[in-house]
């Protein structure tokens, strides 16, 4: 059987735990600039409809250093659902290459090309869910914490596509989760209803600035949304993250954003710049867990639970 990652919910607790075990140790290896030529003759195409520079250049990346190779499709290329339907774009693909990297607007779409693709479908954000994103922040915690479920995880912002999927990984991973939106811009009902016992809601940023060890925040306008920003920028006013709320923050608090920021909406320069916050970690973890990643949905590696931290 073939295997996806279109949602979180796609991996369970051992092999998240599987995979960061492995990422670890391949990342030692390609730190010190070896090859491995696992993926050699084999070809991932990635179906970008949104823009993307972390997604994209680690994607590529990592299939060029396992030995494989990339093919970019753009908006304009295929025209996924105009040009032809969603069905012939994934029976076509399946045909030639070996991998299918989607970036798109419906997670409809993404459900849609898993449905009808031979080959792995790998969700590299849809309007539902970032599952990518949230592997590498989780493996960036991972790394720093003997136990990742003594920590609490607070967001701040936009209850979209990044929250989703990190909502998802604190139901799955065992952790506490604090999630801070303005009124009307809480989390899907379904996310809030399968991560209900661990991951609590609030309308107060100062409850997860004061509660919470890593404290998240994504865009309050994201791609595709940008005719709503002015409405959006008024709605999130006092759910920045600056000096003044972080008084009230926990000694050790690390700050995260999946990135891009939009520096002076969601996040202040002094704080996205400062020496509590690990983004440029979370950024570089994208390329590690997403070359184990991709050995594992090819069935290049196998699973294995007991393998050691
Ligand atoms: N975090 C993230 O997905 O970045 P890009 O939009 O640049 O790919
Ligand atoms: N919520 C943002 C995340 C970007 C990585 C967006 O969808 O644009």
């Amino acid at each position: 059987m073939k295997r996806d990652l279109i949602s979180l919910r796609d991996l369970n607790k051992k092999e998240i735990i599987f995979l960061f075990k492995k990422t670890k140790e391949l990342k030692k290896i390609f730190k010190k600039k070896k090859i491995l030529n696992l993926l050699k003759g084999r070809i991932g195409v990635l179906i970008f409809e949104k823009p993307s520079l972390r997604t994209r250049v680690t994607f590529e990346t990592a299939l060029k250093q396992l030995g494989g190779d990339s093919i970019y499709l753009s908006p304009q290329d295929i025209q996924m659902g105009k040009r032809e339907s969603i069905k012939d774009v994934a029976q076509n693909l399946s045909r030639w290459v070996d991998l299918i990297i989607v970036r798109t607007f419906s997670h409809n779409i993404t459900k849609e090309l898993k449905e009808y693709s031979a080959i792995p479908i790998i969700n590299a954000l849809d309007d539902y869910e970032h599952p990518c994103q949230a592997l590498a922040d989780y493996y960036t915690i991972w790394e720093r914490e003997s136990n990742i479920e003594r920590i609490k995880l607070g967001f701040i912002g936009d209850g979209n596509n990044v929250c989703h999927s990190l909502m998802l990984g604190a139901k799955i991973l065992g952790i506490n989760m604090i999630v801070a939106t303005p009124k009307n811009y809480e989390p899907d009902k379904e996310i809030i209803e399968f991560s209900k016992d661990k991951v609590i809601l609030t309308n107060d940023p100062k409850e997860v600035v004061k509660e919470c060890d890593y404290i998240y925040t994504d865009v309050w306008v994201s791609m595709g949304q940008e005719n709503e920003k002015e409405k959006r920028i008024r709605d999130f006013q006092g759910f920045q993250i600056n000096s003044e709320l972080l008084k009230l923050a926990k000694k050790d608090y690390k700050i995260m954003h999946c990135l891009p920021a939009h520096r002076g909406e969601e996040i202040t320069d002094e704080i996205l710049d400062s020496k509590n916050s690990i983004v440029l970690d979370q950024a570089e973890n994208r390329l590690h867990i997403q070359r184990t990643l991709i050995l594992y949905l090819l069935n290049l590696i196998k699973f294995r639970s007991s393998i050691k931290k």
